[in-house]
């Protein structure tokens, strides 16, 4: 994505929305937001910490980064995250307030105010502490998108354990190592969801991955939600049974600002996934902080919906925290767009009243490809804010969104004068919250950018050397200052967080994106600039399929890049060499792509994958995967003097035919 060709496309982007009059006089956060923290920037973090959470203990100290790289926030602060996102809206008589709308994929529904969620979670709390789940340790929740999978990570929270989320697209093995890595005592999951109209199975992996010996799983609890015949092994026990039958009696205990509240597993440059550690305050903090900023949020009369998956970073920050934690109503939903018509989506947004959005460019370049037909049969006329995440949002999407979305006002076709504005929000499942977006009441927003960094951060964008870049010039993006709910390290590797975060500039988290500043200084996404691609919004990493590929006994070589795909924003090509000739009349395609497919995941499958005879390598054996991206996206192949071989290049577009 950051080749020079975007860089052209975007600088000829100049369109800007002021927010309108309306809008303005009633948003949440104005332009005093900014200069507060551009007076004192850990004074606003202190008192936003002290404004959005409720502290059994007050911290006594903002920030002690007297370890750094590794950072301490709200020091001496003690808090529980459950109490804070359920019980205290309770106490303070928000008990009737509905927490959570969930509509099943086959149309079931469930609603749980505010006390009943407190409820549910003081019950699952009661039964892993009954199964022996203490404070510090780690739960492996693979759960589909039901209520069961907010009610786990916050009963996790009640109790100091730490919860490690797998989203449910990954396979058995990808789970078995996230279970080992972090040694795992529960796994939570269910027998299956519903995919597409057809009932999909979650425990059967739980099962593969817990075949083999050497794990450190004492119970498996298996919540029932598709009625798919399951295998029921020694250490599973049913959910209902468990749960329950718990006591609704549970006294949250405070822990420390800094005890580590979860694990999420995400793919960098290397094969091996990385256990990004997140704590408390810092998190909670940031991610209550934004949710209400950038979206404007009026807990008393939005119906919030975020259509991440709880299985991503996205899912933790603003499903199952942020949102409780501000006290809003959302809506959750567990099954795909398309099921059992096109316009779910938007029978949705009707039907509950959904007044903030926020979603991924790859849905919405989806329903683009739809056409407008479909959202302009539905009232949208609730909507007042629309979010975007997860990878660059091309101009075109941008607008669509911003027309056809933003200004439906009812289904007989009249438009809004005032579109809702579109917040596009930058940030990584390391930084835990929006590090760049607009604040909708304040920023004159642009098509395509996601704008400025949020108040009481510190974003710039380099060059190699390290050196701001001027207007108008694009470089690496970096965060200059540690902010609240920043990563605290890698599971088990603080050496790999300095390396991977802090090596590549002197006292500055690198991020791994190429960015640009246009004239006014405003900040465009790039897309990465390294070995990680972005698919649908999923972040996969080049070097973790290539070593799936090799592992497959037909492969000598396997190199993957990232292509442009105009649906998905990238999508996966492989180019492999064999080493065996495949069994006469197997598609060696088809067999390669399901192998990385149970390997790793079915998000990670290849869309293509092409049979070279050779891979291009600079004489010191270094895979050259900008040349494969040119050929990979159909472009004219670019300078190729490095290479070992010169006629690498020919023989491979010979064996494509071209
Ligand atoms: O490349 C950036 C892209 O997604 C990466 C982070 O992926 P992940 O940790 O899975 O978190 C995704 C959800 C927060 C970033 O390094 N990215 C995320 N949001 C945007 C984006 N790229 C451009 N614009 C965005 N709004």
């Amino acid at each position: 994505m950051s080749d020079s060709k975007t860089l052209d496309n975007l600088s000829n982007e100049t369109r800007a929305f002021a927010p309108s009059k309306e809008f303005r006089d009633q948003a949440v956060a104005n332009s005093a937001s900014y200069e507060a923290a551009q007076a004192d920037r850990l004074g606003y973090w202190a008192d936003q910490a002290r404004q959005v959470l409720t502290w059994d203990t007050d911290f006594t100290e903002t920030l002690d980064w007297s370890q750094a790289p590794v950072a301490k926030w709200f020091v001496g602060g003690k808090l529980n995250a459950a109490y804070n996102a359920l019980d205290r809206h309770v106490e303070n008589g928000l008990g009737d307030r509905v927490a959570i709308y969930f509509e099943g994929e086959p149309g079931d529904t469930r609603t749980y105010t505010y006390a009943q969620l407190t409820e549910e979670v003081k019950k699952a709390a009661n039964a892993f502490e009954s199964l022996g789940v203490a404070k510090g340790d780690r739960v492996a929740v693979y759960l589909p998108m039901i209520p069961e999978a907010v009610i786990t990570m916050l009963a996790c929270a009640r109790i100091g354990a730490i919860h490690s989320v797998v989203f449910g697209g990954f396979s058995a093995d990808a789970l078995r190592s996230r279970i080992d890595d972090a040694d795992a005592k529960l796994v939570v999951t269910a027998d299956g969801t519903w995919r597409r109209g057809k009932p999909s199975a979650l425990k059967a992996a739980v099962d593969g991955a817990l075949a083999a010996p050497g794990h450190t799983v004492e119970n498996v609890l298996v919540v029932k939600r598709n009625a798919e015949p399951v295998e029921f092994g020694p250490l599973d026990k049913w959910w209902h049974d468990v749960v329950d039958a718990a006591s609704t009696e549970h006294t949250a205990v405070a822990h420390d600002s800094e005890h580590p509240l979860f694990v999420l597993y995400t793919s960098g440059t290397t094969g091996k996934p990385k256990g990004i550690v997140h704590t408390t305050g810092g998190f909670l903090t940031q991610g209550a902080v934004t949710h209400r900023d950038t979206f404007d949020l009026h807990p008393e009369t939005d119906v919030y919906w975020c259509t991440a998956d709880i299985g991503w970073i996205t899912g933790h920050s603003y499903v199952t925290y942020a949102p409780l934690i501000n006290g809003a109503t959302q809506l959750m939903y567990e099954g795909t767009p398309d099921t059992p018509h096109q316009g779910r989506w938007w029978e949705l947004v009707e039907k509950y009243g959904v007044s903030i959005l926020y979603t991924a460019p790859t849905a919405i370049r989806t329903f683009m490809k739809w056409g407008r037909e479909i959202p302009d049969g539905y009232d949208l006329s609730s909507l007042r804010v629309l979010g975007s995440v997860g990878e660059p949002i091309n101009p075109e999407a941008w607008m669509w969104y911003r027309d056809v979305i933003g200004t439906n006002n009812g289904k007989n076709g009249e438009r809004k004068e005032n579109p809702t504005p579109i917040v596009d929000t930058w940030w990584q499942t390391e930084t835990g919250a929006h590090m760049i977006a607009p604040l909708p009441g304040v920023t004159h927003t642009k098509p395509g950018s996601a704008q400025v960094a949020v108040p009481g951060i510190s974003i710039d964008v380099v060059d190699e050397a390290g050196e701001s870049v001027g207007n108008g010039e694009g470089g690496f993006l970096v965060i200059r200052e540690p902010w609240p709910s920043m990563l605290r390290g890698i599971w088990g590797d603080v050496e790999r967080y300095k390396e991977t975060y802090w090596s590549r500039f002197e006292n500055m988290y690198f991020a791994g994106d190429g960015a640009k500043k246009d004239d006014d200084g405003d900040l465009w996404l790039l897309g990465r600039v390294d070995d990680v691609m972005n698919v649908s919004g999923h972040r996969l990493s080049t070097t973790e399929i290539e070593s799936s590929l090799v592992a497959h006994p037909y492969v000598a070589e396997a190199a993957v890049v990232g292509a442009k795909d105009e649906t998905t924003g990238e999508a996966v090509v492989a180019f492999v060499i064999l080493q065996t000739e495949p069994a006469e009349g197997e598609d060696v395609v088809a067999t390669l792509r399901n192998h990385v497919g149970k390997d790793i995941g079915p998000i990670a499958k290849p869309k293509h994958v092409l049979v070279v005879p050779e891979l291009p390598k600079t004489r010191s054996g270094k895979i050259m995967r900008r040349l494969l991206k040119d050929v990979a996206e159909g472009r004219e192949v670019g300078d190729a003097t490095t290479l070992s071989d010169s006629t690498v290049m020919s023989q491979i577009a010979q064996s494509m035919g071209k």
